[in-house]
């Protein structure tokens, strides 16, 4: 553990690049594995969690590796080939990892066990295991449906439309990746669009998808067991990592700052519609798209927020940046209310429980239900010096270290190291940008 410390900073300013996408790296390399010949990733987010997929479709016999010039050559197996791998598959922090690969070896005929950290093993699996029995796959996990768990693969899987009880891209993902391999059409009902990049890059590497727009959401229509062949995959800036220096520039008077090649795919963009209502000055330039995807240039300046009502309809577009938006909600004029965020309570930590804990510690009034947040801004700095637990969740991590620049006296959090499992060298980014970020004194 290295505990981090953040200190109040005058004006953020210059341009940077955030590392890559984390949801579209664990994709490029899973459907890399899965193709014919070789995928060329660039831009991959070289990330704790997306290490661990990669780690596990070389345990399950495709390779990847990185090249001398950064980017990574997958070499896959081909649908229906990846092979039982001889250890426990460690996915990390990763709920992505676990889920998207339980799904791949659902409909693979052989047994794979997956572990992973503290955080990890307290995350529901039965979400993906309901859909993935009716294909006929088998599981064995522990209590609560929890990590680590056996998954042995359905030796002749069969197809089936599931309409997903939550709107959850890793739960559509883990069906569609399990409906690769097998015959027939496989489809996914969703109740609220989700991200929407594995539909996306299964296009990309020659697999046939249909969506249909629905009340609400979509249906997504996969064809089984087509050929994957290798593609070439640019993934763009992370634009859950882009909220991080986003929403500081925002609220450090006088602001300016750039971020380039982020992702602005709208099924992920929600923050910067949000921060809009609330007042923020956020350009959008240099629009384009790379590997199938909408790719801008984000130009920040300081802003006067008001607090604002954000309904739950758009938390899948937003669903990892809340902890990042509450501080931004902390320093508005007024009161903010987000609602539909029962998700929260079962990512990497109880996020609702974290953003009102550490609110409420540097000095902020928030309170949640069940599953909706209010935060009552006080329309300047927040009286900060809290120490915060990061609870082994990066977002939580960074989201604090970010009210620490904007407080009135420094905010720590207990540990740091966590913030690799998605935004490797965050402080350094930040720094170079005028914030304050170091580690705290042993206490
Ligand atoms: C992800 C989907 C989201 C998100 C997670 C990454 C993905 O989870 O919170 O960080 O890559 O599919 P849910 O789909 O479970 O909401």
């Amino acid at each position: 553990m290295t505990a981090l410390i953040s200190s109040p900073v005058g004006p953020l300013a210059g341009a940077a690049a955030v590392p890559g996408d984390k949801s579209i790296s664990h994709r490029a390399l899973i459907l890399g594995a899965l193709a014919v010949g070789e995928t060329r990733i660039a831009g991959l987010l070289a990330s704790d969690d997306v290490l661990a997929t990669a780690a596990a479709v070389k345990a399950l016999g495709a390779q990847a590796e990185q090249g001398d010039n950064g980017d990574w050559r997958v070499y896959g197996r081909g649908v229906g080939g990846l092979a039982e791998p001889q250890g426990v598959l460690d996915m990390g922090n990763s709920g992505t990892a676990a889920r998207l690969l339980t799904g791949v070896v659902a409909t693979h005929p052989f047994t794979a066990t997956f572990a992973g950290d503290k955080s990890l093993s307290e995350r529901p699996m039965e979400r993906v295991m309901t859909p993935l029995r009716q294909m006929g796959a088998r599981f064995t996990t522990r209590s609560g449906g929890r990590l680590p768990i056996t998954v042995t693969g359905a030796p002749s899987p069969v197809p089936i439309a599931y309409e997903m009880p939550v709107a959850s891209a890793q739960v559509k993902s883990a069906v569609l990746l399990a409906g690769l391999n097998t015959p027939g059409r496989t489809t996914v009902i969703e109740p609220r669009p989700t991200r929407d990049h594995t539909e996306r890059m299964l296009g990309h590497f020659g697999a046939e998808v249909t969506i249909v727009e629905k009340a609400g959401g979509k249906e997504i229509t996969l064809t089984g067991q087509p050929e994957l062949t290798g593609a070439e995959v640019t993934v763009p800036g992370d634009i859950s990592s882009a909220a991080f220096p986003l929403v500081a520039a925002l609220l450090v008077p006088d602001s300016k700052v750039t971020l380039t090649g982020v992702g602005v795919n709208p099924s992920r963009s929600g923050l910067i519609e949000t921060l809009k209502e609330m007042g923020a000055a956020i350009g959008i330039g240099n629009q384009r798209f790379e590997g199938g995807e909408p790719v801008a240039d984000l130009t920040v300046e300081s802003s006067g927020l008001k607090g604002i009502t954000v309904c739950g309809a758009r938390a899948p577009a937003m669903i990892d940046e809340y902890p990042v938006l509450a501080v931004a909600a902390a320093c508005a004029h007024g009161v903010t209310r987000l609602e539909g965020l029962g998700e929260l309570r079962v990512k990497e930590s109880d996020r609702l429980d974290a953003i009102v804990r550490g609110l409420t510690a540097a000095g902020v009034e928030a309170t949640a239900t069940d599953d909706a947040l209010t935060v009552k801004g006080g329309g300047g700095p927040p009286p900060g010096g809290a120490r915060i637990e990061a609870r082994l969740d990066h977002r939580i991590a960074m989201a604090f270290l970010v009210l620490g620049m904007v407080a009135e006296t420094p905010v720590e959090i207990d540990d740091g190291t966590t913030i690799d499992t998605s935004f490797p060298g965050f402080a350094d980014l930040m720094n170079g940008l005028g914030a304050n970020m170091e580690e705290a004194p042993k206490r």
